[in-house]
């Protein structure tokens, strides 16, 4: 591969990039923050996210991506072009980049995207399917007629998709993935001690100690958020056992979708589903649990792929070297030469 082959993972929660020989330089959150006074960029990632919900009325830190969807076309042009900048700074050449972008962006948000790459100063950009790029980042060869199941989850949406010969033979994708337990949390802590607690401390809440396998009551976390009567600040100590039932509910959603998949599989994929395993990606296969509750409900074996939160962008980095293979996956891609 080329030094200069560039791999974009667009994500909901974070923006990452694969440099052909050096891998990830590049892993922040997917947020950006202008001034509306001078209709200026101040800065993207690391310091933007800092600034959410602490900044004045002219200043807006957000996410141009929410739920899975660019939500701000005009913003994430903005962001990935800083992005893009930033790296393309350093070389001497113009790069390729495949970019990954959300599956339910539509032709003028993508275009949209593009356009920003072309801008910030690539030579050619290819737009690549999420569940193609995972596939190839978790190291499977995708270009056999041997069917593989996918299940990336992200921070905005889970993508589950079965690939055969380097295309997608069927997919799904759900709005069910990391935000919505965190949501799952805060409501479960609102309605039971009617205390509020932020999403920053409910996605601590879930890594340190959530499951949708196991409930131990003495596996326990101290949350801090606002009384909802009283108006003040107030500790509390939850445990896994609590919040198992509340875990498992959205978790069983995502096992749903994954059987819905497998019942509009050709019998053939799922046999060789039944050898090969589920394989899954993203940040949320990190979740306690998850693979357990997965394997149990499907009766086939999953495996979590090394680095999950970087697979989709070391895909994409990767994905030049099956150029040639990936009709399918490069099909919808707008191709722009500059
Ligand atoms: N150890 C962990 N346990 C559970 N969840 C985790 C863990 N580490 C990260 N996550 C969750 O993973 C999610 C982010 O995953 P990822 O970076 O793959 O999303 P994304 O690609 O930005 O989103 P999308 O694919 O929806 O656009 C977040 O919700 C985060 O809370
Ligand atoms: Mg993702």
């Amino acid at each position: 591969m080329s030094g200069l082959d560039i791999g974009i993972d667009l994500g909901t929660t974070s923006i990452i990039v694969y440099l052909g020989n050096k891998g990830i330089v590049l892993s922040e959150p997917s947020v950006i923050a202008v001034d509306m006074r001078r209709e200026e960029v101040l800065t993207v990632g690391e310091k933007a996210f800092e600034m959410i919900g602490k900044t004045p009325s002219y200043i807006i830190a957000e996410r141009p991506l929410k739920n899975g969807v660019i939500s701000n076309h005009v913003l994430t042009e903005y962001m990935i072009r800083e992005y893009i900048k930033r790296i393309c700074g350093t070389l001497m050449i113009k790069p390729r980049i495949s970019i990954c972008i959300p599956s339910s962006t539509t032709k003028v948000e993508a275009d949209a995207v593009v356009d920003a790459a072309v801008k910030a100063g690539a030579r050619k950009v290819y737009l690549l399917e999420e569940p193609i790029a995972a596939a190839i980042g978790a190291g499977i060869d995708i270009t056999k007629a041997n069917g593989v199941l996918i299940v990336d989850i992200g921070g905005g949406t889970t993508d589950i998709a079965v690939i055969s010969l380097s295309g997608i033979v069927s997919s799904r994708s759900v709005r069910c993935a990391g935000q919505t337990f965190d949501q799952a949390i805060i409501d479960y802590v609102r309605n039971t001690y009617k205390i509020l607690i932020g999403e920053r401390m409910a996605e601590k809440v879930k890594i340190e100690i959530a499951s949708a396998y196991s409930a131990d009551p003495q596996k326990t976390i101290e949350v801090k958020g606002r009384h909802l009567l009283k108006g003040l600040p107030e500790k509390l100590l939850i445990s896994q056992a609590e919040l198992y039932p509340v875990i498992r509910e959205q978790a069983m959603m995502i096992v749903d979708a994954v059987k819905e998949v497998l019942e509009s599989t050709p019998p053939e994929l799922v046999g060789d589903i039944y050898t090969n395993g589920i394989t899954l990606t993203g940040g949320g296969a990190l979740l306690g649990g998850f693979g357990e509750l997965l394997e149990s409900e499907i009766g086939v074996h999953v495996v979590v792929a090394e680095n999950p939160l970087n697979c989709v962008a070391i895909g994409a980095g990767k994905s030049f070297e099956y150029l040639d293979d990936l009709n399918q996956g490069f099909s919808d891609a707008i191709m722009h030469t500059h």
